[in-house]
């Protein structure tokens, strides 16, 4: 039996005032799976998964629902025990880059820093780490982006620099949030293959949030499709796009023109 690293159940959650944002979202990630998310902006792909990483803004309040991570409940646990778990088990690259990364760090210290904490307290092997998974991530002198503070460094750049940062720990499970968005082609492409790799070869479980569902249907095992903070279909990629069958899945399919030769547009 797979082991199951993320499962929420059912839940539901609230701006504080009264109006559901996320409505009985029930997810489950299991070893070693490459999972899609897809729905339109403002939908709830964030909220849920932040939701299941233990991210949500103070005011948001999880009314009903289970959320378990790498096979704890986290109810459960105390905040220390919580950022234990999530620091040292999932690696998060996260939607908006730029609020993400602290502007008055260097870089190297801001990649280094979990590594330190969860893995091994060497810093010239985390340095070493670091080094290596930005050039992974396609940046040419990790030198000078170890370097840098988060400004002086493109939207792009930041974006690769996240990924590379969630990395750092060998984590079983990579929750990606639109990581590609901000970067062109070539680097997108390379993002992925890297995800593919790590998941091919390492085992590593991803789930990847993306608007791109030619990158879903290439990459994506299972996904996930949500309407209005409601998951409205899930199953196997394959099924769905053969034979989608929620409304919302068929109108969001019907948007993509070229879906029979997708491999070959962006990755071939
Ligand atoms: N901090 C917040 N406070 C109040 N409402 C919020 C907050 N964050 C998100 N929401 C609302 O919750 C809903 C879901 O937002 P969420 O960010 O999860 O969508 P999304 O699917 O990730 O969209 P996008 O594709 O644009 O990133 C939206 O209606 C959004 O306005
Ligand atoms: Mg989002």
């Amino acid at each position: 039996m797979m082991e199951k690293l993320l499962q929420l159940e059912k839940v539901s959650i609230d701006d504080g005032l009264g109006r559901a944002l996320i409505k009985n979202a029930s997810l489950t990630i299991f070893q070693g799976e490459f999972i899609g998310i897809v729905g339109e902006s403002g939908s709830g792909k964030t909220l849920t998964v932040k939701s299941a990483l233990d991210l949500l803004p103070d005011h948001l309040v999880i009314t009903s629902g289970v959320r378990q991570l790498l096979g704890k409940e986290l109810n459960g646990l105390s905040s220390k025990d919580k950022r234990r778990l999530i620091g040292a088990g999932i690696g998060f690259v996260p939607q908006n880059t730029v609020v993400f990364l602290h502007p008055m760090i260097k870089i190297k210290y801001q990649m280094i820093d979990a590594y330190l904490y969860h893995i091994d307290n060497d810093k010239k092997q985390a340095l070493k780490k670091a080094s290596d998974l930005l050039e992974k991530v396609g940046i040419k002198e990790p030198k000078r982006v170890l370097n840098a503070y988060p400004k002086q460094l493109s939207g792009g750049m930041q974006q690769r620099v996240n990924i590379a940062m969630a990395l750092m720990t060998d984590p079983k499970l990579i929750v990606a949030d639109e990581p590609t968005t901000a970067l062109d082609t070539v680097v997108q492409r390379q993002v992925m293959e890297l995800f593919n790799q790590l998941n091919q070869s390492e085992g590593v479980s991803i789930l990847f949030i993306s608007h791109d569902l030619k990158i879903v249907k290439q990459f994506c095992q299972r996904m996930y499709v949500m309407y209005q903070g409601e998951i409205v279909e899930s199953g196997e990629t394959h099924e769905i796009f053969t034979n989608p069958k929620h409304s919302y899945t068929q109108k969001l399919l019907s948007l993509i023109p070229t879906l029979t030769n997708l491999s070959m547009d962006k990755f071939g």
